[in-house]
């Protein structure tokens, strides 16, 4: 049983990503989610935890609210792709559930001191909340077992021609989370992420699967493929931050190879990881593993298997 914590934006990939989390009982123990500014505003992806914590029916999963601008800059959000409310527009009753007293951050270091060398950290949204962790404690590094982060792209952003949004919204954070020196990183970028879409048979599979999680992931999709399509008119829509939560699952989904990473916090690149090619920095210590693709068919069967078990052939 793998112990974990997902620091997220929901954002729709966030709530597909963490319902795959929760259906994996066996496997992965999600002790809390830990919000943070991305997709949309502060406030609004905290109560979207709280409406995906529901539909899951898992209510005694604490959320602690995080950081609500990056470290130092202001970016705008991404409601093209995630609805005005992050989470496609549907018009859902809000949680009654507060976040808990304790600020996210805090509570990051907190929890990986307490059970030091077990937790994984997933964050599948900016790295503010990792980062300010790391700055406030300089144990926090040691006490993580392992950090599996959806951002970067080694060949190509989607923001700007290198950048990721993730990396994007605060790359000075993704600088320090890089140069921190965890024992594992991983890194799983658009470089893996562009190889796992839901095209429309499979939304419309999800439909006739009619459970509560299936005709919310149908519904929530609606506004994100359309976000694809005005966007940059492609079909269907990428399922970053949940790659993240099926390699966790199977570390077979996705390839990596290990690298040293930085990443640009200036001029026209800022927000790109910058990964340095092995046969040139041949002495470079490597500080991560880089997701260089992902296994599309391994992928759908792991989501099915567990979301909707039955459907996986
Ligand atoms: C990342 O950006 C966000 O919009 C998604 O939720 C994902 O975490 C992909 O670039
Ligand atoms: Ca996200």
């Amino acid at each position: 049983m793998q112990k974990i914590i997902i620091d997220t934006d929901p954002g729709i990939d966030d709530a597909i990503a963490i319902l795959l989390a929760l259906s994996a009982k066996q496997e992965l123990e999600v002790l809390a989610l830990t919000t943070v500014n991305g997709n949309v505003g502060l406030d609004k992806v905290t109560k979207n935890a709280f409406r995906i914590l529901e539909i899951a029916g898992r209510n005694d999963i604490p959320v602690y609210k995080g950081s609500a601008e990056p470290l130092v800059r202001v970016h705008e959000h991404c409601e093209a792709f995630h609805g005005d409310d992050g989470l496609g527009n549907l018009r859902m009753a809000e949680s009654q559930r507060m976040p808990e007293e304790e600020d996210a951050v805090d509570y990051l270091i907190r929890k990986v001191r307490e059970d030091k060398g077990n937790i994984t950290l997933v964050p599948i949204g900016p790295l503010t909340n990792i980062a300010k962790a790391i700055q406030k404690d300089p144990e926090f590094i040691h006490n993580v077992k392992e950090v599996v982060i959806m951002g970067g792209a080694e060949n190509g952003g989607n923001m700007t021609p290198h950048a990721e949004f993730n990396f994007w919204m605060d790359p000075e954070a993704a600088k320090i989370v890089f140069q921190a020196g965890f024992k594992k990183v991983t890194m799983i970028g658009l470089d893996a992420t562009r190889d796992v879409w839901l095209n429309s048979d499979l939304r419309e599979l999800l439909w006739q699967i009619n459970t509560p999680a299936s005709r919310f992931i149908h519904q929530i999709t609606r506004v994100y493929v359309d976000g694809h399509w005005n966007y940059a008119k492609e079909i269907g829509c990428e399922l970053c931050d949940v790659l993240i939560i099926a390699y966790l699952l199977n570390r077979e989904i996705v390839k990596t190879k290990e690298a040293f990473v930085d990443v640009e916090t200036e001029g026209l690149c800022q927000g790109a990881s910058v990964v340095y090619p092995t046969f040139i920095y041949k002495d470079k210590k490597k500080n991560c593993l880089v997701a260089t693709g992902a296994d599309k068919k391994l992928f759908f069967e792991t989501f099915f298997h567990y979301l909707f078990p039955g459907y996986e052939d």
